[in-house]
Formats: C-alpha cells, structure tokens, sequence
C-alpha cells in the first residue's frame, strides 16, 4: 500500500514518532519471521491445527506488510537525506532454535508491543495527521487479532503461557 503524509506534526513530536515506527518496524519484521518458522519447524504443532495455522499465515502476510508500510512512513517523516537505518532481517538463528512456547512467547511480547506502540501513534496522530491514524488504528486492530490467536496458541499447546 503506498501512502502519504501531511506534513503537520509538529518538531516535538517527530522525535517520539520515530522512536515509535522503529520499535514497531523492528517487530513487524520480528513477527513475520517468527510465523514463518513456527509455520516450517512447528508443523507438529501448528500444522494439526488449521485454525491456527489460517491465522498464523494471515499474520505472517500481514506483518510483513505492515513492516514495509512503517518502513515507507520512516522514509517519509524523515526525509529522503537521512541515513537509511539496517534492520536485522534474520531473526538470530539461536533463538529460532528455541522450543515452541519460547518462540510463542516471544511472539506474544512482540505483538503486545506494537500494539502498544500503535495505540501511542493513533493518540498523538488524532486530528493531526488522519493518513498516519488511519495507517496506525488499521495494524493495531490486525495485531490484536495476531495477539489473540498467539494468546490462544499458548493456552492450547503450553502448559504455562505466560509465566517463564
Ligand atoms: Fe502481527
């Protein structure tokens, strides 16, 4: 989806906007790998669940756009003379090694994050920068869906969800 910005945010509020579509760009590319090795490497558990499996590939589709949306929007806001900040495109091969509910678990963290965040955004965006809003409230919905299916994921397949 390509989008637009007004140029209406304020100095003040720039800083903390970036700081935000970083955090949130780093999670969205996050999530995207995760849903993809949980979908490979987890089939066990993951693969007998069709339900499941619908919403983790809705996710993975998902996030990944996201991700390129806030990337675009950080291009944006920052203007086209600012260094282009590297992501860590792979998630550390590690930790892809990790059990089912710690991959789990941390998919959870990540999601709560960027809806945190997102909902940070529509607040300071709210009849200031409509595009941006809109762009915001649409990913946060989605990953609250994503967080609610993960959340569902733990109950069913770990014997402690949310503890460690
Ligand atoms: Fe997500």
């Amino acid at each position: 989806m390509k989008i637009t910005l007004r140029k209406t945010l304020d100095s003040d509020t720039k800083p903390r906007l970036l700081t935000l579509l970083n955090l949130i760009a780093n999670n969205e590319i996050r999530t995207h790998l995760l849903y993809s090795e949980l979908i490979k490497r987890h089939a066990c558990h993951v693969g007998r669940d069709q339900h499941l499996l619908s919403c983790f590939h809705t996710a993975l589709t998902e996030d990944k756009d996201h991700y390129q949306c806030i990337e675009h929007c950080i291009e944006l806001i920052q203007g086209p003379e600012a260094p282009t900040k590297t992501r860590n495109k792979h998630y550390p091969s590690t930790q892809l090694k990790s059990s089912f509910s710690k991959l789990l678990k941390s998919l959870y963290l990540s999601e709560a994050s960027s809806v945190q965040a997102y909902s940070e955004i529509c607040t300071m965006t709210l009849e200031k920068d409509y595009r941006l809003f809109d762009l915001a409230y649409r990913n946060m919905h989605e990953n609250i869906v994503h967080l609610d299916a993960v959340e569902e994921a733990l109950n069913t397949h770990c014997q402690h969800p949310l503890t460690h």
